[in-house]
């Protein structure tokens, strides 16, 4: 790290000689190159599981669904039983090194809903603890694996729904590349849209 910065420094100097920048720019350009060296960092040793009720990590994502997302979703009983029952749904646990980070879950076959056509539903994506993973770049690579999904099912769209209660996911998800298309559903509580990106 103190190399990486060393390194920095000399080509902040050589920028700054060049082209006459100001300090406060010099400190964002570090700032903006360290942030972006974290999150590469952050993407050596990722690897994804399937998960069924027979694999490791299984009881991590069911206390999850719990303890996390019941509060915010209502009862996810039906969710784990899906999980479980692995029929129309797949769950992938993201880990670094061996370390459950993170989860997606997506439809097993594209949709036709929303009047979208041939799209991949991605009905699930978080960090099991945001409090300590949170801005590392970890949700980014979720949804690249989401992408890369995608591909492979030959299709280019993907479509989730987004609550406001959880604002830093429409961020999350917009800042990755998603639309939001509409809202669903507003009352007094919540707004629910609806979010799409084209690859
Ligand atoms: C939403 C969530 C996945 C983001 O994960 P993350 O690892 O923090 O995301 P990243 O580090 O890749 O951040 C990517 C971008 O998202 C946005 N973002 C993420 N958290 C944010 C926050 N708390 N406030 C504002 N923007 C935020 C930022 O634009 C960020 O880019 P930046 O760090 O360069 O500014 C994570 O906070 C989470 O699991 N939340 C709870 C569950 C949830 O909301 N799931 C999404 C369902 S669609």
């Amino acid at each position: 790290m103190v190399i990486y910065f060393t390194y920095i420094s000399k080509q902040v100097n050589i920028q700054c000689k060049r082209y006459g920048m100001t300090a406060k720019t010099i400190s964002k350009t570090i700032s903006n190159r360290a942030v972006s060296h974290k999150k590469s960092v952050v993407a050596d040793h990722i690897s994804f599981m399937k998960i069924t009720s027979n694999t490791d990590h299984f009881s991590t994502v069911q206390r999850f669904f719990k303890k996390m997302l019941a509060p915010i979703y209502g009862d996810q009983s039906k969710a784990i039983d899906q999980i479980k029952a692995g029929l129309d749904r797949v769950c992938e646990v993201m880990l670094k090194y061996d370390n459950p980070v993170g989860l997606i879950v997506y439809k097993n076959k594209l949709q036709n809903e929303y009047g979208l056509k041939d799209a991949l539903e991605l009905k699930s994506l978080f960090l099991f603890n945001p409090a300590k993973n949170s801005r590392q770049g970890y949700g980014s690579r979720l949804f690249k694996k989401i992408d890369e999904v995608a591909m492979s099912m030959g299709t280019n769209l993907i479509y989730c729904t987004a609550s406001s209660k959880v604002s830093n996911s429409i961020q999350c998800a917009i800042k990755n590349g998603y639309e939001i298309e509409r809202v669903l559903e507003k009352n007094e509580e919540r707004t629910l849209y609806l979010l799409a990106k084209r690859l």
